[in-house]
């Protein structure tokens, strides 16, 4: 099969046409990979609509080497051969994305000493990695009435960046999808209009991919903080899904179930709402061992492996490689 060389902050691979860029760079590794708030890649048509990913194409291919007139999104953007294209090289790219956290942030509330997906959320990440460290806004935030979506799903309207990735989990994993988004500009929301409930077994999955706290379990808010749990992978049988989860105790309790996640903050493999929300009891589940945290967060800082305690090196750069 013929294959496009691609190089990207100076690391070269070759990948089969129709390879987007951001996947290219994830096939190097994470010292190159831009970070994504809205690309999913177990979801179809997802990306494109936050703008973290952007990259500048310093040489469009070996046919045609002028480079791209200004940053693309590199989730939607695929690769062409003999493309260069700089992520973290670019002091361009470092400066735009800072402007894009800004943009992220400024409806965005600070209350991530109360939300439940500190230590866990993507935007908090994304800000210390690429953010500036102050604000230049100056009017008052959008606010939102909480709203309950179904008996185990709360959303935080003021929390939600519009990645779209409930509204393609809702549209993918489950039959007659009740909610979207509604209006546009600063006045868009996730609504179920009419405030339905979302009650299908699979909408539980819409908590994981949230990359912040707008959508959160009701059966583990406020319980905990995440890096107070512990993680293991454990599975049970299951008639739903495969029953592969990932269950947070302290002690001998378990506080919440999640799918598990890969590198990169995806799920691996949906599960139910049963398993979920209502398989909290130890016996109900199979343990397999200590969950390693991938991800940069504070969870992975004093957790264990087979006993042993170790600690995370400290994560302060952009283009930080994790073991
Ligand atoms: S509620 Fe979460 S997953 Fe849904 S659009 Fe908002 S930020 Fe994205
Ligand atoms: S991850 Fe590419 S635009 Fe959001």
């Amino acid at each position: 099969m013929e294959l496009f060389k691609v190089t990207i902050d100076n690391k070269t691979i070759e990948v089969p046409p129709g390879t987007t860029i951001l996947q290219a760079a994830r096939m190097i590794g994470k010292e190159v990979a831009p970070p994504a708030m809205c690309y999913y890649s177990k979801l179809k048509t997802s990306g494109g609509y936050c703008r973290t990913c952007l990259v500048k194409v310093s040489k469009g291919s070996e046919k045609d080497p002028r480079p791209m007139p200004k940053l693309v999104a590199s989730c939607r953007t695929t690769v062409m051969d003999g493309m260069e294209v700089q992520n973290y090289t670019s002091p361009e790219v470092v400066e735009a994305r800072k402007g894009v956290v800004e943009f992220l942030l400024i409806n965005h509330p600070l209350d991530c000493p109360i939300c439940d997906q500190a230590g866990e959320c993507h935007l908090q990440d994304l800000s210390y990695d690429n953010g500036r460290s102050y604000s230049r806004y100056e009017f008052d935030r959008r606010t939102f009435d909480k709203i309950d979506i179904g008996d185990k799903i709360k959303l935080h309207m003021t929390r939600c960046i519009l990645c779209y990735r409930c509204v393609k989990v809702a549209d993918q994993l489950t039959p007659g999808r009740v909610h979207g988004v509604i209006n546009r500009g600063d006045v868009a929301e996730i609504s179920t209009y009419i405030e339905n409930a979302i009650e299908n077994e699979f909408s539980g999955n819409m908590i994981d991919v949230c990359p912040v706290g707008a959508l959160t379990d009701k059966t583990f808010r406020f319980k905990s903080r995440v890096w107070f749990l512990k993680p293991y992978d454990a599975h049970r049988d299951c008639d739903k899904c495969s029953g592969k989860a990932v269950i947070w105790k302290y002690g001998n309790e378990i506080y919440r179930v999640t799918g598990r996640k890969d590198q990169w903050g995806e799920v691996d493999e949906w599960i139910c709402n049963t398993c979920r929300f209502d398989k909290k009891d130890v016996k109900d589940w199979v343990e397999e061992g200590p969950r390693k945290i991938d991800r940069h967060s504070v969870i992975s800082q004093n957790q264990y492996e087979s006993g042993t305690k170790f600690v995370a090196s400290p994560q302060t750069l952009p283009n930080k490689q994790l073991s």
